[in-house]
Formats: C-alpha cells, sequence, structure tokens
C-alpha cells in the first residue's frame, strides 16, 4: 500500500450532557492520542479533531433533569469536557462544538446535496407521540421492556442490558419518560437514508477496507451482523425543538431537525473547517503545529476529507459502531467527493470495580474530580487506562489495580531506574552527563533499539496495551543494566567503565523519554527536563512517580461505596430514564412446554480443543455428545485455554441448526452460566457420561 500523504484523525465528539469519565479516556480519546502523538513524532502530516455534540435527547433529557434548558447544559458541560481534555493532555488540534455557525451550515448543505441526490426517501409512518406532553417522542423518552431479554428499562434506540438496537416500536409495555402515559402511535414523515439501497456497495466497500486494513475483529463482527440483518432505510430526522432546523426551502421541514446522529460526525468536518479557518488568519496560536499549517488557506479543510492519498481514522467506541463503519460512510459516499473511514478501531468498555460505569448511577471515576484529587498525575492514570485498554474485549479499572500498577511497574521500574541515573549522574559526575560510549555496549542498544521498533509497530497497529508492554521493558533492560554493571562498585575500581555504563544508562533515559512521548506525555517531558534536554548537565534528581498510598485508594473505594448506597436509597424513587443494572437478568417472559421441548440438550465431554486462528474469541471443540462426536465452534477462547478444558463435562444443545464460523461448520452449542461480570462457567452435571438426555 502507498503511504498515505496525510492524516484526518478524529475521535467521538462527547454528548455535553455530562462531565467525562475514566470510560471515556479508555474507549476512544487516549488511543486517538497516542496515535496522533506517534505520528507527529513521525513528521506525519496529521489532524486530530473532536468537539462536543450537543443535540439529541441526550441534551433535552438532562436539562428537564436540572430543571433548565438545553443550552445552559451544553455551555456549562463544554467547559468541563474541554478543560478535563485540556489538563489530561489529549491533543486535539480542535475542540469544537455542534452549536456553532459553521457547523449549523455544513450539516444543512449536507442535508441539501443528500436531498438533491435523491439520498432519502420521504416515509410516513407512524410515531409514539405523547397526548400529555402534545409531543412526538424521541427513542430516548420512550422506555418499556426489551422483547430480547426482558429488561423492563429498555429504551426505544437501545437496550443497554443486552445491548440490542430497538426500535421504539419493538418496546413491550411502552411508557412515556416525560409524563410516564401510554404514548400513542401517531403519523409523521421524514427522511430516510436509503441505506437498504446502498447495502451492496457498502458491504463490498468495508469487506474490502477491513480486510485491506486489518480492522479489530468485533468491529468487523457488529458490521457483518449489521449486513447480514440487510441494512433498512434509517430515519434522519426527528420531530424535535432541539437541534439542526431542516433547511428551510425543502417541503415539509416546519418543525423537523436533522438527527443528532446525522449531524454529530459532520461535526468532525466543520471542526476541520474551523481549525483551518483559524490557522489560515491566524487567529490562535496552536500548540500541536506542523508544516502543512504554515502556509494554509481556508479551504484546506478539503484536502483533509476529498483526497484519496488521506487516510481518515475514527476512535470511537463500541457503541458507535455501526453509525461510524456504516452509516456515516453511507452518508458520505452517497454525497459523493469525500473519502471514507480507512480504520475504525474502536475499543470496548471499561467496566469500574465489577460494575458497568454509569453517569446516571454515580458510577465513575470522573476526570474533573481525578484532576483534583492527584493534581500532576495525569500519566499515572493514562498509563492504568492503557495497562488495561478495552482494545477488544470489556476490561476493568479498579482502584487496587490503579495503586500495583504505579507502585510496582511505574515507580519501581520507570521512576526506579530514571532517578538512579539522575542520582548517580550527580553522584559521581556533579550531574555532568557521561557521555564517553563503548563500543562493546552495542549489545544494549541493539536490543533497546528492537523494543522501539516492537512499541512502533504496535502503535501503527493500534495495540497501544502491547506498546506500553515494550516500552516498559526498555526500562527493565535498563534496570537491570545497572545491576548487572554495578557502575557504584566499579566507580572505585574501574572509573573509566563505570563511566561508559552511567553513559549508557544515559543514553537509556534519552530513549525511554523519546518511546514515552506519544505513550505517557508528561512522563516523557518530565524525563526530558529532568536531563536537560540532554545536554551537559542534569538537574538535581526529582521523583518521577510517587507511591500511592493505602488511605488514598481506601479513600477512593469509600467514596465509590457512598455513591451506591446513595443509589440504593435513590432506588426507590421511581427515576424512569434509569436503567436498572441488577446482578441478575430478569425473568423472561412465560413459555409453554412445548416450547422447551423442542430443545435437546444432552450430556457431553469435551475430547479436542483448539483455538481458530485469527479469531482470538472462538475455539474449535470435538464434542462426545454419545451418539456421535461433534465439531462445534465456541465463543469462549478469551475464558479459556484449550488445554485446560480437555475432558471437561458440557452441556450441549444439540439440534440448533449448523452455522459457519470462520469458515467452520459448527454443530450445536455448549451451555455455559455467565454471571453479571460476564465470567463464564461450564453448565455441567458431574460424574456423567456424554450422551444423556437433559430435560
Ligand atoms: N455523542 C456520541 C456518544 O457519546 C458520539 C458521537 S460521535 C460522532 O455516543 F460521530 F457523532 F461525532
Ligand atoms: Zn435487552
Amino acid at each position: 500500500m502507498t503511504e498515505p500523504k496525510r492524516y484526518t484523525v478524529t475521535a467521538a465528539l462527547p454528548y455535553a450532557n455530562g462531565p467525562l469519565h475514566i470510560g471515556h479516556l479508555a474507549g476512544a480519546y487516549i488511543a486517538a492520542d497516542i496515535y496522533v502523538r506517534y505520528l507527529r513524532l513521525q513528521g506525519k502530516d496529521v489532524i486530530f479533531v473532536c468537539g462536543s455534540d450537543e443535540h439529541g435527547a441526550a441534551i433535552t433529557i438532562k436539562a428537564k433533569k436540572e430543571n433548565t434548558s438545553p443550552q445552559e447544559i451544553v455551555d456549562k458541560y463544554h467547559q468541563i469536557i474541554r478543560d478535563s481534555f485540556e489538563k489530561f493532555g489529549i491533543s486535539f488540534d480542535i475542540y469544537h462544538r455542534t452549536s456553532e455557525k459553521i457547523h449549523y451550515n455544513t450539516s444543512q448543505d449536507f442535508f441539501r446535496v443528500l436531498n438533491d441526490k435523491k439520498a432519502f426517501e420521504i416515509i410516513e409512518s407512524e410515531q409514539y407521540f405523547d397526548e400529555e406532553a402534545k409531543q412526538f417522542l424521541a427513542d430516548r423518552y420512550i422506555m418499556g421492556t426489551c422483547p430480547k431479554c426482558s429488561n423492563t428499562n429498555a429504551y426505544g434506540d437501545q437496550c443497554e442490558k443486552c445491548g440490542s438496537s430497538l426500535n421504539p416500536t419493538d418496546l413491550i409495555q411502552p411508557k412515556s419518560t416525560l409524563t410516564n402515559s401510554t404514548p400513542v402511535l401517531k403519523k409523521t414523515k421524514h427522511w430516510f437514508l436509503k441505506l437498504d439501497a446502498q447495502q451492496e456497495e457498502i458491504k463490498n466497500w468495508l469487506e474490502q477496507t477491513a480486510e485491506q486494513n486489518n480492522w479489530k475483529a468485533h468491529v468487523i463482527g457488529q458490521c457483518k451482523s449489521w449486513l447480514n440483518d440487510g441494512l433498512k432505510p434509517r430515519a434522519m430526522t426527528r420531530d424535535l425543538n432541539w437541534g439542526i432546523p431542516v433547511p428551510q426551502e425543502i417541503n415539509g421541514s416546519e418543525g423537523k431537525v436533522l438527527y443528532v446522529w446525522l449531524d454529530a460526525p459532520i461535526g468532525y468536518i466543520s471542526a476541520t473547517k474551523q481549525l483551518f479557518l483559524e490557522k489560515a488568519t491566524k487567529l490562535h496560536q496552536f500548540s500541536y503545529q506542523h508544516r502543512s499549517f504554515e502556509n494554509c488557506t481556508e479551504n484546506d479543510w478539503e484536502k483533509y476529507w476529498k483526497d484519496a492519498s488521506t487516510q481518515l481514522v475514527h476512535f470511537i467506541g463500541k457503541d458507535n459502531i455501526v453509525f461510524h463503519c456504516i452509516t456515516f460512510p453511507a452518508i458520505l459516499k452517497a454525497h459523493e467527493n469525500y473519502i471514507l473511514p480507512s480504520n475504525v478501531p474502536a475499543n470496548e468498555f471499561m467496566n469500574l470495580e465489577g460494575d458497568k460505569i454509569s453517569t446516571s448511577r454515580n458510577w465513575a471515576v470522573w476526570l474533573h474530580e481525578y484532576l483534583a484529587e492527584f493534581p500532576g498525575k495525569e500519566d499515572e492514570l493514562r498509563y492504568c487506562l492503557i495497562a488495561n485498554m478495552p482494545e477488544n474485549k470489556d476490561a476493568e479499572f479498579t482502584w487496587k489495580d490503579f495503586q500495583s500498577r504505579v507502585n510496582n511497574e511505574l515507580a519501581a521500574n520507570v521512576g526506579n531506574f530514571v532517578n538512579r541515573v539522575a542520582v548517580l549522574t550527580h553522584k559521581f559526575y556533579d550531574g555532568k552527563i557521561p557521555s564517553k560510549i563503548n563500543e562493546k555496549d552495542q549489545a544494549i542498544f541493539d536490543e533497546i533499539n528492537a523494543l522501539t521498533s516492537k512499541v512502533n509497530a504496535s502503535i501503527s497497529a493500534f495495540r497501544f496495551k502491547e506498546a506500553l508492554q515494550f516500552a516498559l521493558q526498555i526500562s527493565s533492560v535498563g534496570n537491570k543494566f545497572l545491576g548487572d554493571n554495578e557502575p557504584w562498585k566499579l566507580i572505585k575500581t574501574d572509573a573509566q567503565r563505570a563511566e561508559e555504563i552511567m553513559a549508557v544508562a544515559v543514553q537509556i533515559c534519552k530513549i525511554l523519554s523519546d518511546v514515552f512521548a506519544p505513550l505517557l506525555p508528561q512522563t516523557s517531558a518530565k524525563i526530558r527536563t529532568q536531563f536537560n534536554a540532554f545536554k551537559d548537565t542534569i538537574l538535581p534528581s526529582q521523583i518521577l512517580f510517587e507511591k500511592i498510598t493505602d488511605e488514598q485508594i481506601a479513600f477512593q473505594i469509600e467514596k465509590l461505596n457512598k455513591s451506591k448506597q446513595s443509589n440504593q436509597q435513590l432506588a426507590s424513587d421511581i427515576d424512569v430514564t434509569e436503567v436498572s443494572n441488577s446482578e441478575f437478568l430478569p425473568l423472561k417472559p412465560e413459555i409453554q412446554y412445548d416450547d422447551f421441548s423442542k430443545l435437546d440438550i444432552r450430556t457431553g465431554v469435551i475430547v479436542a480443543a483448539e483455538r481458530v486462528p485469527k479469531a482470538d474469541k472462538l475455539l474449535k471443540l470435538l464434542v462426545d455428545i454419545g451418539i456421535e462426536q461433534r465439531t462445534i465452534v465456541s465463543g469462549i477462547a478469551t475464558h479459556f485455554q484449550p488445554e485446560e478444558i480437555i475432558g471437561k463435562n458440557v452441556a450441549v444443545l444439540v439440534n440448533l441448526a449448523p452455522r459457519k464460523l470462520r469458515g467452520i461448520e459448527s454443530n450445536g452449542m455448549i451451555l455455559m452460566a455467565e454471571d453479571a461480570n460476564g465470567k463464564l462457567y461450564f453448565v455441567n452435571a458431574s460424574d456423567v457420561q456424554a450422551g444423556y438426555t437433559i430435560r
């Protein structure tokens, strides 16, 4: 593949309806920031855009809750969010907002073009209307029972319990969250994007791009499932009084606004326009300069969105996949002249202390609070979130893990190495940097250079967790080098050799500061400052990472527990926007014996197990079910090693229609129990041989 000329990197526009928490950082922004800093250091032409998403029901619901206007909500949270991003060093070239005029114009222009190009069809449909509030209800304003998992608190667009995406009419016993009344269906007209007509085109583009650029399996998986279900026309307008109006000259536009998921991703484009407008007119001094900004014009934004030699990369959380991999590309395609994303390296979710992060339940580590409670320790959190990044599966943040990673990894490894080098340099040479390197130490540099290349390769491939591990290995190598050579002893017997050793050690500090520049920018800068940019004399040694104390951790855990208790008290107040998050799924609707007797479940024994190449989650099993042996592909590879499950007694659904997974035909399904944290357990009757029927 030819080298791209430039990169447009976007990070999901956060809803301006609440402050940021660690889940945001871990889901999209740290990954994007590492990638962008890395590209900049490689001298690439890259822009990094983001902003606040200020439309949609997420905002109006919050305004209602806080008894204020949507405008006040977005003004308030836009500031808070922008501030947290800045303090955490997320290095956007611009942090824009979707309430800006330039964004209104850009979005309305898009709508006009799509309308002219007949990308829409107008469909009259029945939508829920709240007769008491006298208004149509946005999907989020309707709650009811999820038809898939029976969660009684599912929203009209999505069940947060089982993750199904829903239409309001799918809900059993729908209720308006405005008045708690039962909404009625009423006719209304909307502009629907003809996604069905674009099915083949999108499918071909996706398959090719995903394959070529090695997309993450979970992202491809979600896209395939949408495509397999068949794309359906999707409404791009809403009956709401908060949002960007459908252009006035278009017939029937009164009272209609653009669907938030139409205008929000266009926000990436308007942010880019604004960026170049500001660059060209030199309105601001920017922190992240690069060559291409030097003599730019305001029209240069187009290169970043329309030139085929530009790579567009969207960083998002997994709940945004369909919009970035299907809907937005379809919009860009229908508009024509725009490039489509080359990769969408979405992350999964970061949980917190065994529970899903939830804004409404206040189960979160809020960034503005962290910043106040751990001032100057942005990289400590960043480190912990990278080390646990939910790149391919949900991950978990715990305060204990935070403490042990900071103390045992950052402080004990990196901090210790850098500090030892600084202290010894002061002690032996009054802080003057020893520079004579002996050729015989080349092997250590070879080893470190190999690790540096690995860090770079991992970052390029969006494997940030792995990159961090390689980076830490560099300071491990440094620590070992000091320990093996003991310059503090050598100084008495062979001063020249001691100086050579110290010269290598200082070089390793320099390499560490370079390698950390994208991963832990604050730490990188601290090392650089400490070593006076590796010129002549270094500053007196400073501690890079203070230990996190048991008291600090206890305080945080107590704070969380308090919020849990106050939530339990609140739970009795009927809060219709609340999603139940109990340890157990609610019961499913009643069935008849006949429904059950269709299932043929039998005892089995796993006789062989192996990984499925290139599928992180799948194991190929051979299962003895008495009558015969079956090949079954099971999605348990992230939970069990193949070796450990051979010989396991299992329960098998044997009459499930065969399905092909990664080209392997799977004949049946292993039954598993799953706890609230997603941990899996085999369901089995011990001491039973294969082939018995379970009834
Ligand atoms: N506001 C959305 C969310 O927080 C993300 C919007 S991403 C964009 O889930 F593409 F629309 F900008
Ligand atoms: Zn559900």
